[in-house]
């Protein structure tokens, strides 16, 4: 059986018709269009056919992003998922956030380039973990805040779900009288303590993409950079958000680069924020915090997205998201109460 570039066999019409177009190029010797243009093409063609929008998060790989309706946070593509009138939603990002929008729109089609990608935060708590927890601690009766880098299970045992875009604020709605545990991770949760006067117990959980800069690697930029601000996700460790200049989540970013009063900025985060950045903030010298081990960091789940990916999704509809009815009732409670305690 033939293989196409990356070495999968050919399984759509469209791997046939670009292996054909790369076999007519070459025995004419002629250069037709570019594969990457008609691909593009294509995808746009599908979404109009489909009645479909494309969502993306701010890590997607560039070429992706860039033909995406809509490019954001978590919070921001949660409510793009809630407000769009599409009937197809391909998601390109990881399986937990095309799973949000299906939770919030249970009779549109939602589909993503990649069932495997998936994200550490949310494999670091399963749902039947926090169940058992919660039932051997049946007596704090705990007020359930989980972070939306998790799955549909852990959403449907919570109370509601914060972004790092309003966590703070989401903490700080809940019931006094309550004691909270805050799931899935520990650095976006000890970040909100210090920012809130809630006390909270902790999941010990963390994303393993931000666990890699550390004080070292951080510290040793800035020397290079002396004039530059800092700006951390929240998911970095308190080692290194204690040398952020601004601690945000993706989208607070862009407003950051852009009003900060620096030239030089050190964007410590998964490297596919630089993409969205330099579109929106080209005036500035956007500078990527190293990790302690290597130059990039990039998440492995969040680069499984491809093009071709997101075109055979459109033209298959398929890996499609789906939920235990039961399941996403749940999910969507804890899901609305957080957008609407946002707004
Ligand atoms: P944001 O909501 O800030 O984009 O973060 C999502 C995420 O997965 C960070 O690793
Ligand atoms: Fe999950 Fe980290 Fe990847 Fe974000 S960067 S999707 S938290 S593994």
């Amino acid at each position: 059986m033939p293989t196409g570039a990356c070495g999968n066999h050919l399984q759509t019409g469209r791997d046939f018709f670009f292996a054909l177009h790369a076999l007519i190029s070459d025995s004419l010797g002629v250069a037709t269009a570019s594969p990457a243009l008609d691909l593009r093409e294509e995808i746009l063609r599908l979404k109009a056919e489909r009645n479909a929008v494309i969502l993306a998060h701010n890590y997607q790989i560039g070429v992706i992003q860039d033909i995406a309706d809509f490019v954001g946070d978590s919070l921001g593509l949660a409510y793009h998922a809630q407000e769009t009138d599409a009937e197809v939603i391909a998601f390109c990002g990881v399986h937990f956030m095309a799973e949000t929008a299906k939770i919030l729109n249970p009779t549109k089609t939602v589909v993503l380039p990649d069932k495997d990608a998936g994200c550490s935060l949310e494999q670091s708590c399963p749902a039947p973990a926090l169940q058992n927890y919660l039932q051997e601690h049946a007596e704090r009766n705990y007020y359930v805040i989980a972070y939306i880098n998790c799955s549909a299970g852990v959403k449907a045992l919570s109370d509601v779900i914060c972004t790092s875009g309003n966590a703070i604020r989401i903490v700080e709605q809940a019931p006094e009288d309550r004691p909270i545990l805050f799931v899935p991770d520990e650095n976006l949760g000890a970040w909100v303590m210090e920012n809130s006067n809630r006390k909270m117990d902790l999941w010990k959980g963390s994303c393993y993409v931000h666990v890699e800069f550390t004080r070292n690697s951080i510290q040793s930029i800035k020397d290079e950079h002396p004039e530059a601000l800092v700006v951390a996700h929240p998911e970095c460790t308190s080692a290194v958000r204690m040398l952020a200049d601004e601690v945000c989540s993706t989208e607070k970013m862009i407003t950051y680069c852009r009003e900060a009063p620096a030239k030089d900025l050190i964007v410590v985060t998964e490297g596919g924020m630089l993409h969205r950045l330099r579109k929106e903030v080209p005036n500035k010298n956007l500078i990527a915090g190293p990790t302690e081990n290597c130059a990039c960091a990039d998440c492995r789940y969040m680069k499984m997205n491809t093009l071709e990916k997101l075109h055979a999704c459109l033209e298959n509809l398929e890996p499609q998201v789906e939920i235990p009815e039961e399941t996403r009732k749940l999910a969507e409670a804890s899901v609305i109460r957080m957008l609407e305690q946002s707004r």
